[in-house]
Parts: C-alpha cells; sequence; structure tokens
C-alpha cells in the first residue's frame, strides 16, 4: 500500500484493527476494554491522550481499571524512582494477566529509550506483549495491528527521529483544556538529565501547524491551552523560516475565542525580554512562570552546564515581577547534585528567599546512568541530602503559605475544571496564576470562567465563593 502522509497510514491500521476488534467483541459477546496509564510530564499525557484516541476509534472502552483487555503504560524516567514505580506496577500486572491470559499489556515513552530497561523487561517480565518508544508513538496502529493479527510480542524502538505526526484521533480528559505541543526533544544536555536522551534533538513544529490546531481546539470548546516544549524559549530556532516564542505567543494570543494561554517550560539561559513584554502586554497569557533553578550555586550551576549564574537568574525574577507584578513563579530544585557543599547549598536557599517563588518542586539528585553527572565523583551521602532536603523544604513552605495569605479577601477570575473528589457539592479550578480554588457549585460550571472571592488560604489553595 502506498500512503500520501503517516496519518493516512495509521488510520488504514486503525479500520484493520477495528476488524480484529469487533471479531473478539461478537465472541466474547462485549466490548473490549483499555486502560492507560501515564506517568510523567505533560507531554506524556498529551501523548497519551492520542493513544487513548486511537484505540478508541479501533473500537476498545476508555477504563481506568487495570483488570482491561488492553493495558498501556506511557513511562516517565526523568529520575530512577519513576523506573521502580513501573517495574513494581508491573509485577501487580502480571498476576493479573494470569487470570486473564489474552490481555495485551503494552509499554511505552521515556523509559522504553534506555536499551536496559528494555533488555531487562525482556528478559524478566516476558508477559509484556508490546514495546516502543518515544519517537515511533505515530506509529502505534501499525504496531497494535501487527500485535492482534499476529499474536507474538512486538517491539520497536527507534534512535530518533525527524518526523512530527500530530494529526492522530485524539480524546481530551478535559474538553475545554488543551496541551499543544510546540516542539519536542531537548539540545541542552544539562549534565544530571537523561531526556535529550530519550527524546532526542530538538524540532519545532512549523507555527502555522500549531495556530491551526488551536483553532481547531476553540472551535471545539477549548478555552485554555498550554504549550508545550522541554525548552519553550529556544521554539523556533531551528524551522527554515525562524520565529522566536514571543513571536509565537503574540500570534497565538490573536486567535479569537481563546481565553488562556499557558506554557512550559523554559529555560533561564533563553528567556527573553521580547517574551517578558508579550506576557506583560497581553491578558490572555496567564500570569504563571515556570523557570526551573535547579541550584542557586553559580559552581554547581556550571556543573550542570546550565548556561546562567546566580545573579543572571535573580535578575531574570525581578524582570519578571516588575513587568508582571503579580506573576505566579514556581521553579524546580535538585538537592544534592555530585559535589555539592553546604555552602552551595545556602546559595539555593538564597535565591529561594529572594525570589519568594509560589511554589517550589523540590528533588532529591537522580543518578541517570549515560548522563554525564553519573559519572562525576563526590556523590553526595544520603543523610545529608536528607537533612538538606527537609531544610529546603521548609523554607519553601513558609514561603508559598506567605505568598498564598498575600491574595486573601481578592476576587479573581478562576477556570472551573473538575468536580471536587472529597467534598459534596464543590467544584476546583484555577487562578491564572495557577493556583487551586475549592468554591462551591455543581457540575454545570465546569469549563466556564467564574468571579471568586478567595475566603480562605490552606497553605497551597483557597476556598471561595462565586461572586456574580
Ligand atoms: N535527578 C533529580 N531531578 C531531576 N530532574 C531532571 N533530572 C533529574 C535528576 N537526574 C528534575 C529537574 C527538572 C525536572 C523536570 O526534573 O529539576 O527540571
Ligand atoms: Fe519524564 Fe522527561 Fe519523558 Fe517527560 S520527557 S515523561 S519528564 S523523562
Amino acid at each position: 500500500m502506498e500512503f500520501q502522509t503517516e496519518e493516512e497510514k495509521q488510520l488504514f491500521y486503525i479500520d484493520k484493527c477495528r476488524e480484529i476488534i469487533k471479531q473478539k467483541e461478537n465472541k466474547l459477546g462485549r466490548k473490549l476494554t483499555a486502560c492507560v496509564v501515564t506517568f510523567g510530564c505533560q507531554m506524556n499525557f498529551k501523548d497519551s491522550e492520542k493513544l487513548v484516541g486511537i484505540l478508541t476509534e479501533m473500537g476498545y472502552e476508555e477504563t481506568d481499571d487495570e483488570h482491561a483487555d488492553l493495558v498501556l503504560y506511557n513511562t516517565c524516567t526523568v529520575r530512577e524512582n519513576a523506573n521502580f514505580k513501573i517495574y513494581g506496577r508491573l509485577g501487580y500486572l502480571s498476576k493479573i494477566k494470569e487470570k486473564n491470559p489474552e490481555m495485551i499489556v503494552g509499554l511505552c515513552g521515556c523509559m522504553m529509550q534506555e536499551k536496559h530497561v528494555v533488555d531487562k523487561l525482556n528478559k524478566s517480565y516476558k508477559f509484556i506483549d508490546l514495546i516502543f518508544g518515544t519517537h515511533n508513538l505515530y506509529n502505534f496502529a501499525e504496531l497494535m495491528y501487527e500485535r492482534l493479527s499476529e499474536d507474538h510480542k512486538v517491539e520497536e524502538i527507534l534512535e530518533g527521529t525527524d518526523k512530527i505526526v500530530e494529526d492522530l484521533p485524539t480524546v481530551r480528559k478535559y474538553s475545554f483544556k488543551s496541551g499543544v505541543n510546540i516542539m519536542f526533544g531537548c539540545n541542552n544536555f544539562c549534565s544530571y538529565c537523561i531526556v535529550p536522551y530519550v527524546r532526542g534533538r530538538e524540532r519545532s513544529r512549523k507555527p502555522e501547524d500549531i495556530i491551526e490546531e488551536i483553532k481547531r481546539l476553540v472551535d471545539d470548546g477549548v478555552v485554555e491551552i498550554m504549550l508545550l516544549g522541554q525548552n519553550v524559549n529556544s521554539y523556533g530556532k531551528t524551522l527554515d523560516k525562524p520565529i522566536s516564542f514571543a513571536e509565537l505567543l503574540r500570534q497565538v494570543t490573536k486567535i479569537d475565542g481563546l481565553k488562556r494561554i499557558r506554557f512550559m517550560t523554559s529555560h533561564p539561559k533563553d528567556l527573553s525580554d521580547e517574551l517578558i513584554e508579550v506576557m506583560h502586554s497581553s491578558d490572555k497569557i496567564c500570569k504563571q512562570f515556570h523557570l526551573p533553578l535547579q541550584s542557586g550555586s553559580d559552581r554547581i550551576l556550571k556543573e550542570m552546564n546550565r548556561h546562567y549564574t546566580k545573579d543572571g537568574y535573580l535578575e531574570l525574577v525581578e524582570k519578571l515581577r516588575k513587568s508582571v507584578p503579580d506573576i505566579g513563579l514556581s521553579t524546580d530544585i535538585i538537592v544534592g547534585f555530585p559535589g555539592e557543599t553546604e555552602e552551595d547549598f545556602q546559595d539555593t536557599l538564597e535565591v529561594i528567599e529572594k525570589s519568594r517563588f509560589d511554589s517550589v518542586f523540590t528533588f532529591i539528585y537522580s543518578k541517570r546512568t549515560g548522563t554525564p553527572a553519573a559519572e562525576m565523583p563526590d556523590q553526595v551521602e544520603e543523610s545529608i541530602i536528607k537533612d538538606r532536603f527537609n531544610r529546603l523544604l521548609k523554607v519553601v513552605n513558609q514561603i508559598s503559605n506567605e505568598k498564598i495569605d498575600e491574595k486573601l479577601g481578592n476576587i479573581e477570575e478562576v477556570l472551573i475544571e473538575e468536580k471536587n473528589e472529597r467534598l459534596d457539592n464543590y467544584v476546583s479550578g484555577r487562578l491564572s496564576n495557577n493556583t487551586v480554588v475549592h468554591v462551591p457549585g455543581d457540575d454545570t460550571l465546569i469549563g466556564t470562567l467564574q468571579k471568586v472571592k478567595l475566603n480562605e488560604a490552606k497553605g497551597f489553595y483557597y476556598m471561595g465563593e462565586l461572586v456574580n
């Protein structure tokens, strides 16, 4: 068969799978179920929406119960804990499969791009039916067809790709908000990070394709989008007609009907004045900025290959706060990078105290095989890391609490996102700065923007009430 596009080819295989699924349905006298479990970041969530979309087109019914006819884990490997989690879950899954040998178990995502992981899976987890990586997710329907029609294990991992295949069936988790990929991969090679090895080199999508996707989403009821990339600030540099991330944002703000724009993740080394200016001048861009610091020590930043200094970072924070006064700032910190001394750690605390982040994601350094940092001497002792980590949390929590109190009593706009799982007759949403707010209300509010009075601050979220 000759196909004009990759999308066309995948739709062909979706049809072929649908026929097989239909036969199985008839035999069993019920629909087949599929459970996709996502680990890791927003990009993996976005990928999973495609996987679910493709499975739904094939005729599977989506479920979140792993007692399903097909279970697919979309994995993350950014820290070793993420890998441990998968091995644990696989143990549990093998018991389920013993009772239902027809069940298909698949694994995909970042962890599959590590050879030692796939070797281990092949040796010790023989019940797995399907393995594929981050570069050939678009191929999923074809791989599924092979598995369904030939009844043997299917494995396909590519070393890399220059393809961008985005136009695949998708089932969005939320009807009113969506992630939008603007770029893939990463060229930064921070010395601790495995992402460039598992997600490949940086590739940007064409601005016109991005705009078209967002327009389609808006026509379909989406009011908030999150532009996704490992380093959105370097968006567009490798395009035939290069454009800056700030310029892309400017174009996105012009889309009628779109109410809120977020983006993730920014690298401080590429944060431009132009971007800060665009944020300042558009009401649609949410007042939220995630700017990973990792460490406040110049020496450690150099070892991490981050290309900025403590003072450079603090300057960026100052510029952002000056230009967008009530911006919600968040960051990532790694504790216990090889060679980190108490003095280095004090530098990190100093930047945190000066920057007054609204929230901080704190990570213990995790040694990732194949990265330069894994080979560095002076890996820090566990007890020292734990002690620093606890001290860090104290400072971070204290500041977050103080920050959240600053808005008490304000009336702010909230996008209501979901029913509150714990409180009856409550719904939950987010402020422009990304803080969560719980308010009394029902399902009819979901997907709408509401004015909310922030009555009570509870550490990391507010309790509020609708005001009209
Ligand atoms: N160990 C600990 N944290 C890490 N991160 C990335 N790699 C590692 C690692 N090896 C953190 C960084 C990054 C976030 C997504 O995960 O803080 O910003
Ligand atoms: Fe995890 Fe990074 Fe892969 Fe996202 S890109 S799933 S954070 S390893």
